[in-house]
């Protein structure tokens, strides 16, 4: 069949009955981490999507390969995962909800807890902006309404505006420590004294995508305040610290008058039994992660202390990441990152966001500002 101009044309009209729901049109299209440039002579980096860059463990691909059976649909509720986290949290299993990545476990919740109501109202989900891109489209597809509170000119959340921005449509608040992508956590007394002003109606999320990357001490531990406070929701990930980004694991920890709910919306069958072993087999290696996870840390350290020494500020960096407020000049340093085969990541006029990967990639991105003149300003 050839293809005519007609038939060009009639792809691009919808046919009557498939118009998409209008919040579609008005969504943000998620932008993933543009994939490495290839550069004569250079080795190719992708330090655009936070992910880990060190292979699987060999007992993880050693798991991997072991799990056969994938005629079979996985067991939905993940019960070998969540048995082995509820010992590793100190949790009880019944308060894990696994989804396909906390991505997936945030849609679950959003679904259960967001959206519009028989009455004609849009329930609110705040928080703070920039943040995760993810959460705009998350809130918009349940049907609920974002409310965004710009971030300080430091890169933390202004928890006083958050706490301001909460009305009686408000239903969840997300909480993201650290944050994507500007780096600083909220630390336990902030979130103490901001969950004292959350109406116990209103979930409060606490994203911890980047947990394992945490060295401040005065950091807030989301299964801390899940422990004291009945409408606190957690969300974990095997995606980062762990680096099992490819398989999709990811879970929400919260208590039984909230999980009950989660379990309903929850995507059957999410969690592949190759993801589900992949995780339990991580967390059997805890120690092997963590001394990775330690190498990362140390580098982050070495590149945050690289681009002090230039005289750049950088919000207090926590996640595998670091963000250079670079303002209107993001594109222009986004080029030059691309030209030495360094995939980054650019946002519009805001910023650029930088993984911390190999040492060699790590190395090169110091080398390429150590020649750019412009240094990012707070924010
Ligand atoms: C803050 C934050 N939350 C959640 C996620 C989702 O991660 P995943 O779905 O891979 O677990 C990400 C991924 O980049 C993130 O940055």
């Amino acid at each position: 069949m050839t293809t005519t101009e007609n038939d060009t044309d009639a792809a691009e009209v919808p046919a009557p009955g498939t118009a998409p729901r209008p919040v579609i049109g008005k969504l943000p299209q998620y932008a993933a981490g543009k994939p490495p440039v290839v550069v004569e002579g250079l080795q190719s980096y992708k330090l655009s999507s936070n992910e880990n860059p060190f292979p699987p463990l060999p007992a993880v691909l050693d798991a991997i390969n072991a799990a056969a059976t994938v005629n079979r649909y996985p067991d939905p509720l993940s019960t070998a995962l969540r048995n082995e986290l509820s010992a590793f949290l100190d949790v009880p299993a019944e308060d894990i909800v696994t989804g396909g990545g906390s991505l997936g476990a945030l849609n679950q919740l959003l679904a259960t807890f967001a959206g519009q109501n028989p009455d004609g109202t849009t329930d609110e989900v705040i928080y703070a902006w920039r943040s995760f891109e993810a959460y705009p489209i998350s809130v918009g597809l349940a049907g609920a309404e974002s409310v965004q509170v710009p971030l300080n000119a430091d890169g933390t959340h202004n928890l006083d505006a958050m706490a301001e921005a909460i009305t009686e449509r408000t239903k969840v608040i997300l909480l993201c420590t650290p944050n994507n992508p500007t780096g600083p956590v909220l630390t336990t007394a902030q979130v103490e004294n901001f969950l004292r002003r959350v109406p116990s109606s209103v979930i409060v999320v606490i994203d911890e995508a980047y947990e394992d990357f945490v060295r401040d001490d005065d950091a807030v531990n989301g299964i801390d305040m899940y422990r004291s406070h009945p409408n606190v929701v957690v969300l974990r990930t095997f995606s980062k610290g762990a680096g099992l980004a490819g398989l999709r694991v990811g879970y929400s920890v919260s208590h039984a008058p909230i999980t009950r709910h989660l379990r309903v919306a929850a995507v059957p069958f999410a969690v592949s039994t190759i993801a589900e072993q992949a995780a339990v087999t991580s967390l059997r290696h805890h120690d092997e992660i963590v001394e990775r996870i330690q190498r990362l840390v140390a580098e982050r350290t070495r590149v945050v202390e690289g681009l002090e020494a230039l005289g750049w500020f950088v919000p207090a960096a926590q996640g595998n990441f670091v963000w250079l407020g670079l303002g209107e000049n993001t594109p222009e340093f986004a080029a030059l990152a691309e030209e030495q085969a360094l995939a980054v990541r650019a946002f519009g006029n805001e910023g650029v966001r930088v993984t911390i990967g190999e040492e060699e990639a790590n190395t090169r991105f110091l080398a390429l500002c150590a020649t750019y003149t412009k240094a990012p300003r707070v924010s």
